[in-house]
């Protein structure tokens, strides 16, 4: 390289480092096309050449039955998503997600400036709507672990698994703290601690990357780690009676102190996205609210990332939904919003945006911030030079290595409440060389009630309704082969008595729910498993294992059973329960919520003055194995 070549690198180089903004010469046609350019000037490029309809475009998303490659080109749209249990086909393969999404973004790719289309999808406990894919406890029993280098782990585990079927973004983590476990959205919750919730922002870092030391800004390292959503700001866990999409009546400091205590450290790992929340906080909803968006969030808390709606959210500001949708959709462009979720009337979106912008009920100076947000996270995380999907990772949904994590983090959030009657030895670890044993409960032997809601369908089901392991076939397989496994998923009375058990493991809880579904005023153990254990217990010393998405009312019978785990709602490996049932591992989990005796001592959380929990937040035995 020539004298005069070297002095003009050199001043490039000084030129990028002294003003990184600054656009250095290119060879492209456009500088936003020019990867080697620094994303502000890309974004700055890029959005003094949009028209109106194409930002307006870049600020809506559309779910994916409504979506299709031209209308995507003819109306610019920034986003597609599923919703949950939104699919291309049953058990669709990855070949089959990739062909979708990438059919999707074709049409994206055609518009008048290229810009790809941002796919998004619920990956809250794994790729959760794919068949065959791991699916990891859900936050209520990742919250016991206490373990952020494990959450880490599960954020890159999913992400692959997520990158495999052409997908690069997803709403997750949730890190409401839910205070009352009557809320339907419990088990999305880490804890009720917002330290156990912040502890365990590393998720961000597994499933994005972790951003170098200084960084600024929204993040994803590369195209095997996706974007990321902390959800759903602010309060969500904090409603009056755990109402979902309820009010949250605290006073602000009691707002930032618990419920947005998360957030600066999910913005520090360079979270690329923050969904607002349907609730109200003291009476005013979230998706209006543009203190907490726009002064709070952008102004104090520095996120540069974008702002999405949740599901028809801007609609939810008015009761009933949907009314004077002109007036909401004001609320919520002028509160902060950047990217609507609208998710179906997307027309209806695009002229009141328009026609709110033609009346200057909202600035074009926010349209432009919403866009500059939206390409800042889509040129940051690479979208404009990987835009289709990657199908040599298909190997990588399922994979064992990830199964094997899911089984670590299923025992390591078992939380071992009781362990022996009082004056009898303890029950666990279980006898592998037992003669004969019981096992009861329809939780036992149904994948769908292990993993709960939020699983191949947006609900959840009973049934076989992915690959995984029961909990049944993991005793199956850890006891010795000469012991007989008889399992009863609904034992007649008496059924226990007289017939030779050494002991008996009853499996009961939940069933599957997802947000409003699973709102719940009494939170009662569901019949018949009560007189179940009362009766099983009477008959033989037993183990029950609770498959919940947060405590229930046992007081009136816990002192039957010899022995009491919080199995939380632990997905697909259900093989980590007998891990721990036999003695392979100790317990180590911690409850992340506290075990109330009735339901009204609630809202009860750990801190309250009259606390008088059955079991208190951080309660958790161990066997005392020899280590
Ligand atoms: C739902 C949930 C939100 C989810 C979104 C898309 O209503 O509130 O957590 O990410 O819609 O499925």
């Amino acid at each position: 390289m020539g004298p005069r070549s070297r002095v003009l690198c050199a001043l490039v180089l000084l030129l990028c480092v002294v003003c990184p903004d600054q656009a250095t010469a290119t060879k492209y046609d456009a500088l936003y096309k020019d990867p080697s350019q620094p994303v502000g000037v890309r974004v700055q490029d890029l959005l003094k050449r949009l028209t109106l309809d194409e930002k307006l475009g870049q600020m809506t998303q559309i779910e994916m039955t409504v979506a299709n490659a031209s209308v995507i080109e003819k109306y610019d749209i920034g986003s597609v998503l599923s919703g949950g249990g939104s699919i291309p086909a049953p058990n669709a393969t990855a070949a089959q997600w990739i062909n979708m999404t990438d059919y999707f973004q074709s049409g994206a790719l055609k518009t008048r400036h290229g810009i790809p289309e941002i796919y998004g999808i619920d990956a809250v406990h794994g790729h959760n709507n794919v068949y065959g894919a791991t699916i990891f406890p859900h936050n209520v029993g990742l919250g016991c672990t206490r373990d952020p280098a494990l959450l880490k782990r599960i954020g890159a585990a999913t992400a692959l698994e997520v990158r495999a079927t052409g997908i690069p973004y997803v709403f997750a983590p949730c890190i409401a703290v839910c205070r009352d476990p009557r809320w339907g959205r419990c088990y999305e919750s880490y804890s009720e601690d917002p330290d156990v919730v912040k502890s365990l922002t590393t998720i961000i870092d597994g499933l994005q990357g972790t951003p170098p030391k200084g960084w600024k800004g929204p993040y994803v390292q590369n195209s095997r780690r996706v974007a990321a959503c902390a959800k759903h700001f602010v309060g969500d866990g904090g409603t009056q009676g755990g109402i979902d999409e309820g009010n949250t009546v605290v006073s602000y400091e009691e707002l930032v102190n618990i419920h947005m205590k998360a957030y600066p450290d999910a913005i520090a790992r360079g979270v690329s996205t923050i969904m607002a929340s349907y609730n109200s906080w003291n009476g005013v909803k979230m998706h209006a609210n543009k203190f907490l968006l726009t002064d709070v969030l952008k102004g104090q808390l520095g996120f540069k990332g974008f702002i999405i709606s949740d599901w028809q959210g801007v609609d939810r500001i008015s009761e009933p939904w949907g009314v004077n949708i002109t007036n909401s959709t004001e609320l919520a462009l002028n509160a902060g919003i950047d990217m609507i979720m609208v998710p179906y009337n997307y027309t209806g979106f695009l002229d009141v945006a328009k026609q709110l912008i033609a009346e200057k009920k909202v600035p074009m100076s926010r349209i432009d911030d919403a866009v500059t947000r939206i390409l800042r996270v889509k040129f940051e995380m690479g979208l404009f030079e990987k835009p289709y999907g990657d199908k040599s990772l298909k190997n990588y949904i399922g994979a064992l290595s990830h199964r094997s994590l899911a089984r670590e983090a299923v025992r390591k959030s078992l939380v071992l409440l009781k362990n022996g009657k009082t004056g009898s030895k303890p029950l666990l670890p279980l006898s592998k060389g037992a003669k004969k044993i019981l096992v009861v409960g329809a939780h036992a032997n149904d994948i769908g009630l292990q993993c709960g809601g939020w699983t191949i369908t947006w609900q959840g089901m009973p049934g076989n309704i992915t690959k995984g392991t029961t909990i049944l076939e993991g005793i199956k397989k850890t006891v010795n082969s000469k012991t007989k496994v008889v399992y009863k998923a609904n034992p007649s009375k008496g059924d226990a008595k007289n017939k030779g058990y050494q002991y008996a493991i009853i499996v009961v809880g939940e069933q599957p729910y997802a947000e409003f579904n699973g709102d719940n005023k009494n939170l009662t153990v569901p019949d018949p498993y009560p007189e179940l254990i009362k009766d099983t217990c009477s008959h033989v010393r037993c183990v029950v294992v609770m498959v919940s998405g947060r405590p229930l009312v046992v007081e009136p019978f816990v002192d039957h059973m010899d022995a009491f785990v919080a199995a939380w709602l632990p997905g697909t490996e259900g093989n980590g329960i007998a891990d721990v049932l036999f003695g392979k591992y100790d317990f180590q989990g911690k409850l992340s919520r506290t075990w109330f005796k009735r339901v009204d001592q609630l809202p009860m959380n750990v801190g309250d003055k009259d606390y008088d929990p059955l079991y208190p937040f951080g309660f958790g035995l161990k066997m005392g194995l020899e280590s």
